[in-house]
């Protein structure tokens, strides 16, 4: 997730931004850039890397001035690099951005038309050039701005400079975090509180659709259509940890409330509603790939695994393809063999995981086509893979993964759409449905992660627990798998998942009136089925904790329920996750572990 920071004062401002971006480092970043008003001309330093080299640059050619824009930014559209660094200039104008502009693709091939000629690969740039093309035909600078957001869709929040207008400058947001701080002398903008608390703790949140036009004489807010508005401050109370974390206990937790937003960044710009399809360009198998698949198989470790073995349940399902899921850990210690026709999906959240990409390099040793399913731009997996699926979950700070988790979800959902629609096997009709019904996933995300207060209660009974058993069906298996991982990485409790089809052949031997047991029982053709292997658990003193989306379904046995809303059953996990990361999350806080860090683990696990 990129930083922005913005600021018109009396103070010179190239130190002033780059200290406020090292405040924005926690939300992850891979280049830097400032854009200052120098008082004759806009002059911008970018650096590739952490802000010390952007710092370094700045030591060696400082820009003098008052004004200016700065940003960390994490990549989304092109790789990481100096030219894809923000700020992005065209003639008097430079932007920075944080957000995703959906129709970029058409908004670029439009203005390539008018001549202008792009000099990164980014999103970003189509604002400078829209903002400059106006001003040519003699708006102001707020009008410029106000022209320009009219026809972006997506998510954004940026903050324009002009060479014409040395003491002011434009912010605006849409589905993207902005703040304002009127301080001494100063007024500042910012993508989140921490960059500005050495300022001032007195801030204004911008709203969706509103812009501002920041100068020393304080900020002037208003709709995109030009309605005032009057917008009272707000003082700050959180230390700058408590403000890095959003005001949430650990990034964890932060990370789970983040979901609704990772999915719908993760939607944005690749479905086509009217025509119930997904955007093939987007996804990574252009169609005459998909038309060729005869098998896929899928790649991954650890949580992505759970994402796999997911997706290999909705390609067979939805695309009707034959697919296998293997731990990438395991595949090159066999003898794998790759067919023609072989689709090979390597899944992973940091796309840098050693045994995700040695089994992918001996699946394409073998000639296999690669798509790669990564959240971090320009990793190994995303550089040597085919064709790459992004999930726009933002950098994910938490060891555990959580928001990454659903958005890989999400994505599969895609890739299973995507094929099921190229090669005619799903119907217009069904996959108008699952469409409709991926848009509306984030509003239910919203509605389970309300229960968030019942659950941390739950978690009370649950803290002195040794054991835990994990228990789904079908589409809620890998959530099962997923749910264990999650306690047993965190809270250090040793947590199994199970299908609920293997309990006769074993695990019931563990049940006993000390054991919980999570069941997954979503409204889907495996819930009578599922509700046999409650009666099983509870026939033992097993104590059931039911995540269900009607709460009758297993009042009777339960000790605990926890109610998420309905959806699709092909889509159930991107809501069933939910309980089960914030269960996870409250017992392992309860028992004090360390959330974000836990004993022994690392995020990226780049060696064997
Ligand atoms: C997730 O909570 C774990 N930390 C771990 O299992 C992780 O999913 C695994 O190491 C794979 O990582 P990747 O997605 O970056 O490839």
């Amino acid at each position: 997730m990129c930083g922005i920071i913005a600021y018109v004062g009396d103070k010179p401002c190239a130190q002033l931004l780059i200290d406020g971006l090292r405040k924005l480092e926690y939300r992850g970043y891979d280049s830097a850039g400032v854009a200052v008003h120098d008082g004759t001309q806009l002059v911008v330093r970018r650096a590739a890397g952490k802000l010390q080299s952007l710092q370094d640059l700045l030591i060696a050619e400082p820009i003098a001035g008052t004004t200016g824009i700065g940003h960390t930014r994490w990549a989304t559209h092109g790789p990481p690099s100096e030219r894809n660094a923000h700020p992005h200039v065209s003639g008097r104008v430079a932007v920075v951005h944080n957000g995703i502009i959906e129709n970029h693709v058409e908004l670029k091939q439009e203005l390539e038309a008018k001549g202008r000629v792009f000099a990164s690969d980014t999103d970003t740039e189509i604002v400078a050039h829209l903002v400059e093309l106006a001003l040519g035909t003699g708006a102001s600078l707020l009008e410029a701005v106000r022209q320009t957001l009219r026809q972006l869709r997506g998510a954004y929040a940026i903050a324009v400079l002009s060479r014409e207008d040395p003491e002011k400058i434009i912010v605006a947001r849409h589905a993207s975090p902005l703040v304002l701080a009127l301080a001494d002398g100063a007024v500042l903008a910012a993508s989140d509180v921490p960059a500005i608390l050495a300022h001032t703790r007195e801030v204004l949140f911008l709203e969706d659709n509103e812009l501002a036009v920041l100068s020393r004489d304080g900020a002037h807010i208003e709709t995109v259509d030009g309605v005032k508005v009057e917008r009272a401050a707000t003082t700050i109370r959180w230390s700058l940890v408590q403000a890095e974390r959003g005001g949430y206990k650990h990034f964890m937790l932060k990370e789970i409330h983040e979901q609704p937003r990772a999915i719908e960044d993760t939607l944005r710009g690749r479905i086509q509603l009217e025509h119930a399809r997904c955007v093939a360009d987007e996804l990574g198998v252009p169609e005459t790939t998909a038309k060729a698949i005869r098998r896929v198989v899928l790649l991954a470790c650890g949580t992505s695994f759970h994402a796999a073995m997911y997706g290999r349940y909705l390609i067979e399902s939805i695309a009707k393809i034959p697919a296998v899921v293997d731990l990438a850990s395991e595949f090159r210690y066999r003898d794998p063999v790759i067919c023609e026709g072989d689709l090979v999906i390597a899944v992973s959240q940091s796309g840098e995981t050693a045994d995700t990409l040695a089994a992918l390099k001996e699946a394409q040793r073998q000639g296999a086509n690669v798509l790669g399913v990564v959240n971090v731009q320009g990793s190994a997996i995303a550089r040597i893979s085919n064709g790459v699926l992004y999930t726009h979950a933002g950098p994910e700070i938490g060891v555990a993964s959580t928001k990454c988790f659903t958005a890989q979800l999400a994505a599969m959902a895609l890739v299973a759409i995507h094929l099921g629609r190229t090669r005619g096997s799903l119907s217009e009709e069904r996959a108008s449905v699952l469409i409709h019904e991926l848009v509306k996933i984030p509003e239910k995300m919203r509605a389970a992660l309300e229960q968030d207060a019942h659950i941390q209660q739950i978690a009370r009974d649950l803290v002195s627990s040794h054991n835990a058993l994990f228990l789904g069906r079908g589409v809620s298996c890998p959530v099962a798998l997923e749910g264990a991982l999650k306690l047993k990485e965190i809270s250090y409790v040793h947590a199994e998942g199970y299908a609920g089809g293997e309990m006769k052949h074993g695990p019931l031997a563990l049940v006993d009136k000390s054991l919980p047991v999570v069941c997954l029982l979503p409204d889907d053709p495996t819930l009578e089925k599922m509700l046999s292997n409650v009666q099983e658990v509870r026939a033992r003193d097993g104590q059931v904790l039911a995540i269900v989306n009607d709460e009758n379904t297993a009042k009777s046995l339960a000790k605990w329920t926890i109610v998420v809303p309905k959806t699709e059953p092909e889509l159930s996990p991107l809501i069933t996750t939910i309980p089960m990361q914030l269960l996870s999350y409250h017992v392992a806080d309860q028992r004090g572990t360390d959330v974000d860090q836990p004993r022994n683990l690392a995020k990226t696990v780049t060696v064997e």
